[in-house]
């Protein structure tokens, strides 16, 4: 074993009290020995508030039976428990998820228990992250499959109830012309789900930018028209370019478009303004409309969330899965009464895209 570094002997209780490992040894379930690390975890500054302490004082009540076991576990039988997650409430009562492992420390002729703790935070998160990011992919393949599958019957029965409107009474005409639109509205909802899945590359191309929000204002314009709302749109160039796929992009910004007219009164204004930042492309699109409370904002983006009659609540949905399959992100500010931006920001292309 190596006990000298550089010819001086190594201070073996220094080495453990500057650990960055949290170590607790326990005797009898009280806390004999902590070291700096312990205290960091639990956001205590000196010894004596944790020394001579119950150990499970610091654990989420949900976990003191268990420790209770893996205690006895150790003491008793000499079996290290390893790798257990628990949660520990540190000194501002915030819970913080712990990867702890117990094990024998015989000390003075008495089998104590020494106890590492890891702060596992960080890698909950990202695992949390992942998970959320393959039910996307798996919801995708689903949505695709499910998309493919309805299309078809629902053109066929499209088809008949168009034959049958030629030949039916008055009443009928109208039952024909409700079965349509519901027939639309299911045609629609499988559209959106569609893009749930991510782009195929080969759809990926350069497109200016400036050009894909132009045609969007003018798809939207008449039913902006009809609420006399004025959109303006602002950009310094003609021409900015993003590497994507065309009609997702397009389908991204209808969407938030479409959402800001449904959202603003009579008479209300939207601005969309385009900028090519130093590190990315932004694009904002800024309502006078009803503005939403930090509740809803917190409910955005997530699916069957509406708050309209006849809302699905996955437009959103779709939107921020396309702007994240596309490398950017999106940021929203909104104030009740006052009005809601939207502002997406996409990736500047790097030169291997650049149009010849
Ligand atoms: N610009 C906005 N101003 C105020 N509220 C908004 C705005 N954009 C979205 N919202 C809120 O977020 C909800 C979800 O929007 P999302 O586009 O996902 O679904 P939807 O518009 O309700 O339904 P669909 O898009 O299927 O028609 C809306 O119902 C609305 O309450
Ligand atoms: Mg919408």
């Amino acid at each position: 074993m190596i006990t000298e570094i550089n010819g001086k002997k190594l201070d073996f209780h220094q080495l453990l009290e500057y650990s960055i490992t949290a170590t607790f040894i326990v005797k009898a379930n009280v806390i004999v020995y902590a070291n700096k690390a312990c205290l960091r975890l639990l956001g205590l500054n000196k010894p004596e508030d944790i020394l001579n302490k119950p150990f499970k004082q610091f654990l989420h009540p949900d976990f003191h039976i268990q420790n209770e076991r893996f205690l006895q576990q150790v003491s008793v039988y000499s079996k290290t428990v390893e790798q257990v997650e628990c949660s520990i409430v540190n000194a501002e009562g915030t819970i913080i998820e712990v990867e702890s492992t117990y094990g024998v420390y015989e000390f003075d002729g008495e089998t104590l228990v020494q106890i590492i703790m890891q702060d596992i935070t960080a890698r909950k998160e990202t695992e949390k992250q992942l998970m959320q990011s393959e039910k996307l992919s798996v919801m995708g393949e689903l949505a695709t499959g499910i998309v493919h599958e309805v299309r078809n019957p629902l053109t066929i029965l499209k088809g008949f109830l168009k034959i049958m409107d030629k030949e039916t009474t008055p009443n009928g005409k109208e039952y024909i012309k409700i079965m349509l639109g519901e027939l639309e509205r299911i045609n629609t909802i499988a559209n959106e789900l569609l893009y749930f899945s991510k782009p195929h590359d080969s759809n990926i191309h350069p497109h200016n930018i400036v050009r894909i929000i132009q045609e969007v204002i003018f798809l939207l314009d008449t039913s902006a028209f009809k609420k006399r709302i004025a959109i303006q749109f602002h950009t310094e160039e003609d021409y900015i370019e993003v590497v994507g796929d065309e009609v997702q992009l397009k389908q991204a910004f209808i969407n938030f478009i479409k959402n800001a007219i449904e959202a603003t009164q009579q008479e209300g204004h939207i601005s969309v303004y385009i900028d090519k930042k130093l590190k990315d492309i932004s694009i904002s699109i800024m309502d006078t409309g009803c503005g939403m409370t930090d509740e809803q904002l917190a409910k955005l983006g997530t699916s069957f969330y509406s708050t309209k009659e006849d809302g699905t609540g996955l437009g959103l949905m779709v939107t921020y899965n396309i702007i994240k399959n596309h490398h950017g992100h999106i940021t929203v500010g909104s104030t009740v009464g006052q009005g809601t931006t939207f502002t997406i920001r996409l990736p500047i292309p790097k030169h291997k895209y650049a149009m010849v």
